[in-house]
Protein backbone atom coordinates (compact mmCIF):
# COMPACT_ATOMS: atom_id res chain seq x y z
CA UNK A 1 0.00 0.00 0.00
CA UNK A 2 1.61 3.39 -0.81
CA UNK A 3 -0.66 5.19 2.01
CA UNK A 4 1.26 5.05 5.29
CA UNK A 5 -0.56 7.42 7.86
CA UNK A 6 0.40 5.48 10.39
CA UNK A 7 4.42 6.51 9.87
CA UNK A 8 5.65 8.08 13.15
CA UNK A 9 3.01 6.17 15.64
CA UNK A 10 4.41 2.82 17.39
CA UNK A 11 2.29 0.21 17.46
CA UNK A 12 2.17 -3.11 19.77
CA UNK A 13 0.36 -6.50 19.34
CA UNK A 14 -0.47 -9.04 21.61
CA UNK A 15 -1.24 -12.59 19.48
CA UNK A 16 -1.58 -16.38 19.86
CA UNK A 17 -2.22 -18.60 22.56
CA UNK A 18 0.31 -18.81 25.98
CA UNK A 19 1.61 -21.86 27.29
CA UNK A 20 1.45 -22.60 30.50
CA UNK A 21 3.62 -25.19 32.22
CA UNK A 22 2.33 -27.87 34.09
CA UNK A 23 5.93 -30.07 34.13
CA UNK A 24 8.67 -29.96 31.60
CA UNK A 25 6.77 -31.75 28.80
CA UNK A 26 2.92 -30.83 29.62
CA UNK A 27 0.96 -27.49 29.53
CA UNK A 28 -2.28 -25.54 29.65
CA UNK A 29 -3.17 -23.97 26.35
CA UNK A 30 -6.00 -23.20 23.84
CA UNK A 31 -6.93 -23.16 20.31
CA UNK A 32 -5.60 -19.56 19.51
CA UNK A 33 -3.79 -20.03 16.29
CA UNK A 34 -2.29 -16.31 16.13
CA UNK A 35 -3.59 -15.39 12.83
CA UNK A 36 -5.67 -12.85 13.17
CA UNK A 37 -3.11 -10.92 15.31
CA UNK A 38 -0.15 -11.59 13.50
CA UNK A 39 -2.62 -10.18 10.28
CA UNK A 40 -3.60 -6.89 12.54
CA UNK A 41 0.30 -6.79 13.02
CA UNK A 42 0.92 -6.93 9.35
CA UNK A 43 -1.94 -4.28 8.79
CA UNK A 44 -0.62 -1.90 11.24
CA UNK A 45 3.13 -1.56 9.23
CA UNK A 46 2.17 -1.35 6.10
CA UNK A 47 0.30 1.39 6.81
CA UNK A 48 3.52 2.86 8.10
CA UNK A 49 3.54 1.81 12.02
CA UNK A 50 6.47 0.23 13.98
CA UNK A 51 4.99 -2.91 15.12
CA UNK A 52 6.23 -5.40 17.83
CA UNK A 53 4.46 -8.15 17.49
CA UNK A 54 4.37 -9.80 20.98
CA UNK A 55 3.36 -13.60 20.10
CA UNK A 56 2.63 -16.96 22.39
CA UNK A 57 3.61 -20.26 20.71
CA UNK A 58 2.53 -20.53 16.87
CA UNK A 59 3.35 -21.90 13.78
CA UNK A 60 3.33 -18.90 11.63
CA UNK A 61 5.81 -17.18 10.22
CA UNK A 62 5.74 -13.24 11.34
CA UNK A 63 5.18 -10.53 8.76
CA UNK A 64 8.78 -9.02 7.82
CA UNK A 65 7.85 -5.52 8.58
CA UNK A 66 7.34 -6.08 12.21
CA UNK A 67 10.02 -6.76 15.41
CA UNK A 68 8.56 -10.06 16.73
CA UNK A 69 9.17 -11.22 20.57
CA UNK A 70 8.05 -14.44 20.75
CA UNK A 71 6.97 -15.48 24.98
CA UNK A 72 5.63 -19.18 26.39
CA UNK A 73 3.36 -17.62 29.21
CA UNK A 74 0.99 -14.99 30.04
CA UNK A 75 3.72 -13.62 32.89
CA UNK A 76 6.34 -13.11 30.20
CA UNK A 77 4.02 -11.45 27.56
CA UNK A 78 2.95 -9.11 30.19
CA UNK A 79 6.61 -8.40 31.12
CA UNK A 80 7.41 -8.03 26.97
CA UNK A 81 4.48 -5.72 26.88
CA UNK A 82 5.34 -3.40 29.66
CA UNK A 83 9.05 -3.48 28.34
CA UNK A 84 7.69 -2.57 24.56
CA UNK A 85 5.80 0.93 26.08
CA UNK A 86 5.72 3.36 25.60
CA UNK A 87 3.55 3.13 22.41
CA UNK A 88 0.43 4.65 20.44
CA UNK A 89 -1.12 2.22 19.75
CA UNK A 90 -2.31 -1.15 21.68
CA UNK A 91 -4.17 -4.39 20.49
CA UNK A 92 -4.18 -7.16 22.39
CA UNK A 93 -5.54 -9.89 20.15
CA UNK A 94 -3.34 -12.81 21.95
CA UNK A 95 -5.53 -15.68 23.87
CA UNK A 96 -4.08 -15.29 27.38
CA UNK A 97 -4.74 -18.21 29.65
CA UNK A 98 -7.33 -17.42 32.59
CA UNK A 99 -5.01 -19.88 34.80
CA UNK A 100 -1.63 -21.04 35.47
CA UNK A 101 -0.74 -24.20 37.44
CA UNK A 102 0.85 -22.68 40.62
CA UNK A 103 3.25 -24.44 41.13
CA UNK A 104 5.21 -25.97 37.67
CA UNK A 105 7.41 -29.35 38.61
CA UNK A 106 10.79 -29.48 37.06
CA UNK A 107 10.16 -33.16 36.60
CA UNK A 108 7.98 -35.32 34.62
CA UNK A 109 4.89 -36.01 36.26
CA UNK A 110 4.91 -39.75 36.30
CA UNK A 111 2.10 -42.17 35.80
CA UNK A 112 2.05 -44.81 38.29
CA UNK A 113 -0.19 -47.96 38.28
CA UNK A 114 -2.57 -47.89 41.06
CA UNK A 115 -2.45 -44.22 42.21
CA UNK A 116 -5.05 -41.98 41.90
CA UNK A 117 -4.08 -38.77 38.49
CA UNK A 118 -2.45 -36.09 40.17
CA UNK A 119 -4.13 -32.58 40.89
CA UNK A 120 -3.39 -29.14 40.11
CA UNK A 121 -3.95 -25.90 42.06
CA UNK A 122 -4.47 -23.02 39.12
CA UNK A 123 -3.81 -19.38 40.35
CA UNK A 124 -5.18 -16.27 37.71
CA UNK A 125 -2.95 -14.95 35.29
CA UNK A 126 -2.27 -11.08 35.40
CA UNK A 127 -4.99 -9.51 32.87
CA UNK A 128 -2.47 -7.44 30.39
CA UNK A 129 -5.76 -5.87 28.53
CA UNK A 130 -6.78 -4.41 31.59
CA UNK A 131 -2.84 -3.99 32.70
CA UNK A 132 -2.51 -1.81 29.60
CA UNK A 133 -5.83 0.28 30.00
CA UNK A 134 -4.67 1.18 33.29
CA UNK A 135 -4.81 5.26 32.57
CA UNK A 136 -0.97 6.69 33.32
CA UNK A 137 1.58 8.25 31.89
CA UNK A 138 2.85 5.03 29.60
CA UNK A 139 -1.16 4.03 28.46
CA UNK A 140 -1.57 4.11 24.66
CA UNK A 141 -3.84 6.47 23.03
CA UNK A 142 -5.52 3.73 21.58
CA UNK A 143 -5.95 0.39 23.08
CA UNK A 144 -8.07 -2.24 21.48
CA UNK A 145 -9.10 -5.50 22.76
CA UNK A 146 -10.86 -8.73 21.75
CA UNK A 147 -14.04 -10.25 23.13
CA UNK A 148 -14.11 -14.35 22.19
CA UNK A 149 -18.18 -14.55 23.59
CA UNK A 150 -20.36 -17.35 22.93
CA UNK A 151 -24.11 -15.69 24.45
CA UNK A 152 -25.05 -12.23 24.34
CA UNK A 153 -22.02 -11.00 21.71
CA UNK A 154 -23.34 -7.49 22.14
CA UNK A 155 -23.94 -7.07 25.87
CA UNK A 156 -21.11 -8.69 27.05
CA UNK A 157 -18.40 -6.88 24.75
CA UNK A 158 -19.80 -3.95 25.27
CA UNK A 159 -19.82 -4.48 29.46
CA UNK A 160 -16.07 -6.20 28.69
CA UNK A 161 -15.21 -2.10 27.47
CA UNK A 162 -16.10 -0.66 30.28
CA UNK A 163 -14.44 -3.29 32.38
CA UNK A 164 -11.20 -3.42 31.26
CA UNK A 165 -10.93 0.19 30.24
CA UNK A 166 -9.85 -0.14 26.72
CA UNK A 167 -11.30 1.98 24.03
CA UNK A 168 -12.16 -0.53 21.61
CA UNK A 169 -13.60 -3.81 21.94
CA UNK A 170 -13.62 -6.10 18.54
CA UNK A 171 -16.26 -9.10 19.45
CA UNK A 172 -16.65 -12.18 18.26
CA UNK A 173 -19.03 -15.00 18.12
CA UNK A 174 -16.92 -18.53 19.16
CA UNK A 175 -20.09 -20.40 19.80
CA UNK A 176 -19.61 -24.06 18.24
CA UNK A 177 -19.86 -24.12 14.32
CA UNK A 178 -18.67 -20.65 13.62
CA UNK A 179 -15.26 -21.60 13.21
CA UNK A 180 -13.32 -18.41 14.40
CA UNK A 181 -10.01 -20.02 16.47
CA UNK A 182 -8.04 -21.76 14.00
CA UNK A 183 -10.50 -20.44 11.06
CA UNK A 184 -9.30 -18.07 8.80
CA UNK A 185 -12.14 -15.92 8.33
CA UNK A 186 -13.77 -13.79 11.27
CA UNK A 187 -17.58 -11.84 11.97
CA UNK A 188 -17.06 -9.27 14.49
CA UNK A 189 -18.58 -5.91 16.12
CA UNK A 190 -16.45 -2.92 16.86
CA UNK A 191 -17.29 -1.59 19.89
CA UNK A 192 -16.17 1.82 20.30
CA UNK A 193 -16.79 5.28 22.36
CA UNK A 194 -19.48 5.69 19.96
CA UNK A 195 -21.30 2.48 19.48
CA UNK A 196 -21.49 -0.61 18.05
CA UNK A 197 -21.16 -1.71 14.78
CA UNK A 198 -21.55 -4.90 12.32
CA UNK A 199 -18.95 -5.70 10.27
CA UNK A 200 -19.81 -8.55 7.65
CA UNK A 201 -17.98 -11.88 7.03
CA UNK A 202 -14.64 -11.19 5.69
CA UNK A 203 -11.31 -12.56 5.91
CA UNK A 204 -9.17 -12.26 9.03
CA UNK A 205 -6.57 -10.57 6.54
CA UNK A 206 -9.20 -8.22 5.44
CA UNK A 207 -10.45 -7.59 8.85
CA UNK A 208 -6.76 -6.79 10.01
CA UNK A 209 -6.54 -4.33 7.28
CA UNK A 210 -9.83 -2.52 7.75
CA UNK A 211 -8.77 -2.29 11.56
CA UNK A 212 -6.22 -0.76 10.67
CA UNK A 213 -7.54 1.93 8.19
CA UNK A 214 -9.96 2.53 11.42
CA UNK A 215 -6.76 2.85 13.83
CA UNK A 216 -5.61 5.11 11.26
CA UNK A 217 -8.76 7.23 11.19
CA UNK A 218 -8.73 7.65 14.75
CA UNK A 219 -5.27 8.84 14.73
CA UNK A 220 -6.61 11.65 12.28
CA UNK A 221 -5.85 10.26 8.93
CA UNK A 222 -7.84 11.71 6.34
CA UNK A 223 -9.62 9.07 4.29
CA UNK A 224 -8.09 7.19 1.36
CA UNK A 225 -9.87 8.76 -1.50
O1 LIG B 1 -12.69 -11.53 29.02
P1 LIG B 1 -11.36 -11.86 28.42
O2 LIG B 1 -10.29 -11.77 29.47
O3 LIG B 1 -11.34 -13.13 27.68
O4 LIG B 1 -11.08 -10.70 27.37
C1 LIG B 1 -10.31 -10.90 26.23
C2 LIG B 1 -9.41 -9.74 25.95
O5 LIG B 1 -8.54 -9.52 27.04
C3 LIG B 1 -8.50 -9.97 24.76
O6 LIG B 1 -8.19 -8.72 24.17
C4 LIG B 1 -7.27 -10.58 25.41
O7 LIG B 1 -6.12 -10.38 24.62
C5 LIG B 1 -7.19 -9.80 26.69
N1 LIG B 1 -6.60 -10.53 27.82
C6 LIG B 1 -5.35 -10.18 28.29
N2 LIG B 1 -4.83 -10.83 29.37
C7 LIG B 1 -5.52 -11.79 30.00
C8 LIG B 1 -6.80 -12.16 29.53
C9 LIG B 1 -7.32 -11.52 28.44
O8 LIG B 1 -4.72 -9.29 27.71
N3 LIG B 1 -4.99 -12.41 31.05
Amino acid sequence: SHWRPLIGKHALVTAGPTHEPIDPVRYLGNRSSGLQGYAIAGALADLGAQVILISGPTSLLAPSNVSLIRVETAQQMEAAVIASLPADIAVCAAAVADWRVADPVSSKVKKQAGSPPPSFVLEPNPDILARISRPGPTRPALVVGFAAETDDVEANAIAKRQRKGCDWIVANDVSTGTNVMGGTENTVMLITEDGVEHWPLMAKTTLALNLGRRIALRFGAPALA
